[in-house]
């Protein structure tokens, strides 16, 4: 007997996934191996929503893997038209029970078209996702291994993974579709500051590379933060938009500057937040002060606000170690770009005092790992 309880306290896991990429490796992990189905198929609506396209498949018996299952779902298609009816699971067992007490032809026609797509699929429970009255995702479920019947508190359970599952991924196209206009108009911002100092071209581009590799040995942390990853990805893309206030006497200059132009070059932080602050909507409060404190150091002698230690958001510690990290790597129009080593060292320099002891050895190791090669390649390549 498999212990509901246990897939109940999953479910509650599944409120903390809000991307696909980790919905579809839950299902992997948790769905279909924790009730061993023979295959499980999931349905998403695709973007122009004429059809719902097969986004997951897990096939567990072999046999299954011979059964031709279509991966596409259109709009008439009799799963779809039923699901979108009666808002609840479709059971063959229940389906045969509605087939025999049905008097009305034209209801007969839809229900044994029904009944032999299923047949067909092999399936033995169908079960919708909504969003607003609105079908986003199916899943589709061939029999248990064990054969024995799926129970009404099984059911019960599919119904609310299927409901959590259609919003994970409704809301991650409305966050793909909103974010990604927003930010174009940000990097219209990142292109302007790179032509009026050509020495930081793609700069924002690589601490954002740097930024997400590093983060994943922070998974944990991360997977808190709404949208984390990515949340780190635009924060260390945008971290300087604010400079775009600056005067270009200050942007320009190639000397080192004065105290005076020092104070209002530290004001750029805040100017930034102030920029991206509709992303707030999406990711949270973690978002804005990823920006803020991307010049706060370990120590507290940082800039704006000089707070130190686990007072800095960790997104705003990571973006801090890749932004110096290629300043260092790049030419500037006062130096020559460094050496790695010389630049690995002076990073290593800097550990509890300007950078947090953890994420510099994060970023130590995977330079050690080589898996920022691929970001030195496209530097080399753009310089040549
Ligand atoms: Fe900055």
């Amino acid at each position: 007997m498999i212990d509901l309880k246990i897939f109940s306290r999953d479910i509650d896991k599944l409120s903390k996934v809000r991307t696909p990429k980790r919905l579809f490796a839950f299902i992997e992990d948790e769905v279909a191996a924790f009730f061993e189905v023979s295959y499980l198929d999931l349905f998403v609506l695709n973007d122009s929503e004429t059809e719902y396209a097969l986004r997951e498949n897990i096939t567990r018996v072999k046999d299954m893997l011979r059964v031709a299952r279509d991966e596409r779902l259109d709009l008439e298609d009799p799963i779809i038209v039923y699901l979108s009816e009666i808002k609840k699971a479709i059971l063959p067992k229940e389906l045969n029970e509605s087939l025999a007490v049905t008097l009305l032809q034209s209801r007969q026609k839809v229900l044994s078209s029904l009944r032999d797509e299923l047949i067909e699929r092999r399936a033995e429970i169908c079960v919708p996702g909504f969003v607003k009255d609105k079908l986003v995702a199916v899943l589709i479920m061939g029999k248990k291994i064990s054969k024995e019947e799926f129970s009404h508190q099984e059911v019960e359970l599919f119904s609310l993974f299927a409901a959590q599952a259609a919003k994970v991924i409704y809301n991650f196209d409305l966050l793909k579709k909103e974010v990604e206009q927003f930010v174009k108009s940000l990097r219209k911002i990142n292109n302007t500051l790179e032509e009026k100092d050509p020495y930081t071209l793609g700069h924002s581009s690589r601490v954002a590379q740097f930024s997400v590799i590093v983060g994943r040995k922070f998974y944990d942390r991360l997977e808190d933060i709404p949208y984390g990853e990515i949340s780190l990805y635009y924060a260390a893309e945008l971290h300087d938009v604010g400079k775009i206030n600056l005067p270009d006497s200050i942007l320009k200059k190639k000397g080192p500057l004065n105290d005076e132009e020092y104070n209002e070059m530290k004001k750029h932080p805040l100017e930034s937040v102030k920029i991206i602050n509709p992303l707030e909507k999406w990711f949270g409060r973690e978002i804005l002060d990823a920006v803020l404190g991307h010049h706060e150091n370990h120590d507290g002698t940082g800039y704006p606000h000089g707070k130190k230690g686990d007072e800095i958001n960790i997104l705003a510690k990571i973006i801090r170690v890749s932004d110096s990290f290629d300043a260092m790597i790049s030419d500037r129009p006062y130096r020559k770009a460094l050496i790695h080593h010389k630049v690995l060292s002076e990073l290593k320099k800097g550990r509890g005092t300007q950078f947090d002891p953890e994420v510099i050895d994060a970023f130590l190791e995977t330079y050690k790992e080589g898996l920022f090669k691929d970001i030195f390649f496209s530097q080399l390549e753009s310089k040549a």
